[in-house]
């Protein structure tokens, strides 16, 4: 599958019960999986390509896996070594993840990934972690992928990020729990935090003040995790965005996880003028539930605080920006320069392909609303940018090449696309 036409679309009525489930939530829960012991037990994982590798991995890693299909069941006896090279595929959660997993653990360990996450920098977890320790390495004097661990013990340490990054802040924690006295870690701005809200779940000692988080080791496991993944609200957005640029369209999402941390995309649109509810129907670990989304006409708007709220959703946004009355700015997001593309350069030449004026900032860029033409858009292997430039053919039509990486997060995407507009896939 390599590429799709997209036809544009009617207005459509809709709602939506199998998003797919939360990438982030599920990588994290069969890493955590392995500090519990008992069983834990993880419904509606995510079986995309991403998270099938840190299934995997934790499998060479040495958990007992049971998997019905429906439940994944895991137990483990530690973190054992393997003789297998660790493939993290697309997945920079993984890799980074698993680098303060393993830090601490006994053996030698190999992790890898694909041609676009082995030039993703890793220095922002491997040289805090061998401030403390860690004996990790790759090329480039740990900044690229393969990077090997030999697990050593860790010392307590007081670290302030530059970064907002929740990856960033996740191995840290991770190396916190197995170091030698408590630790704390200080981000620039709040991060989603699955992580300290999965791991206090299961009983760890983790205390979160504002931007601080303070972690006491672990003494002996924690308690299994029980969870049933909630819908990815990043993968949600694309059909919110679908339902806000075409007129008199409505759908409702549901089972998402409404974490105030992964739902900022839908506050930033609703500040462009689009109609949206949410309805909470559960909490466990996170707030989870509906988002309803109705047409409405969209005004510009300008993006430069919490990106990292909004950074998996900003290339989706764009394209709302595109069908905006007015000048959209996105500032303050570099970070966006060094996700699964140069998200800041594709979006650009996505929106330039599709006859919409852009700016380029180093940190962001402009898009001057218009009217969106039909294009040829490659997706430079980002799976978020070519579900965004499908999502924008509802408008004009489009051609989206490179599609392979949609199965990295959201494999049933065009099942779902199909009931809203005609699909050609080749
Ligand atoms: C993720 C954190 C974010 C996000 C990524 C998933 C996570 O990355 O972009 O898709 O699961 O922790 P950063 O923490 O590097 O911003």
């Amino acid at each position: 599958m390599s590429r799709v036409i997209v036809s544009s679309a009617n207005s459509f009525s809709l709602r939506v019960s199998e998003i797919a489930p939360d990438k982030s939530i599920s990588h994290r829960s069969v890493m955590f999986a392995m500090l519990a012991s008992g069983t834990s037990e993880i419904s509606n994982f995510l079986r995309a390509e991403d998270t099938l590798n840190s299934l995997n991995i934790v499998k060479n890693l040495g958990a007992v896996i049971e998997d019905d299909g429906t439940i994944i069941k895991i137990s483990s006896n530690g973190l054992k070594e393997s003789s297998e090279i660790l493939d993290c595929g697309n997945s920079g959660t993984g890799m980074r993840l698993f680098c303060g997993l393993l830090s601490s653990a006994d053996g030698h360990f190999v992790l890898t990934g694909d041609e676009y996450l082995r030039r993703r920098p890793m220095k922002r977890v491997t040289l805090p972690l061998r401030d403390i320790g860690a004996k990790l390495d790759g090329r480039d004097g740990g900044e690229l992928a393969p990077l090997s661990i030999r697990g050593a013990s860790l010392k307590a340490f007081n670290y302030e990020s530059k970064i907002a990054s929740a990856q960033v802040k996740s191995a840290m924690i991770l190396a916190a729990l197995r170091a030698d006295g408590v630790c704390t870690y200080v981000e620039p701005e709040l991060s989603r935090d699955h992580t300290e809200r999965m791991l206090m779940g299961m009983g760890a000692n983790i205390k979160v003040d504002k931007l601080k988080t303070t972690i006491t080791p672990m003494e002996g496991l924690l308690s299994p995790l029980i969870i049933k993944i909630p819908a990815d609200p990043s993968s949600a957005f694309f059909f919110a965005v679908a339902a806000s640029i075409v007129p008199n369209s409505n759908i409702v999402l549901e089972g998402i996880t409404l974490n105030p941390t992964r739902i900022e995309a839908f506050k930033a649109l609703e500040r462009m003028g689009a109609n949206i509810t949410y309805e909470v129907v559960d909490n466990k670990y996170e707030p989870i539930g509906n988002i309803s989304v109705k047409y409405a006409p969209l005004k510009a708007i300008v993006v430069d605080e919490n990106i990292s709220w909004l950074i998996d959703e900003l290339p989706a946004l764009s394209i709302a920006f595109a069908c905006a009355q007015g000048e959209s700015v996105v500032k303050n997001a570099q970070e966006l320069r060094v996700k699964e593309s140069d998200r800041i350069s594709v979006v650009v030449a996505g929106l330039r392909a599709c006859g919409i004026e852009v700016d380029e900032y180093e940190d962001g860029y402009k898009v001057v609303g218009g009217e969106l033409k039909k294009g040829v858009v490659d997706s430079d292997g980002d799976h978020r940018i070519a579900m965004s430039f499908i999502i924008a053919g509802l408008k004009c039509g489009m051609e989206v090449n490179d599609l392979d990486c949609i199965n990295t997060s959201f494999p049933n995407f065009f099942e779902l696309l199909q009931k809203i507009t005609k699909v050609e896939l080749s």
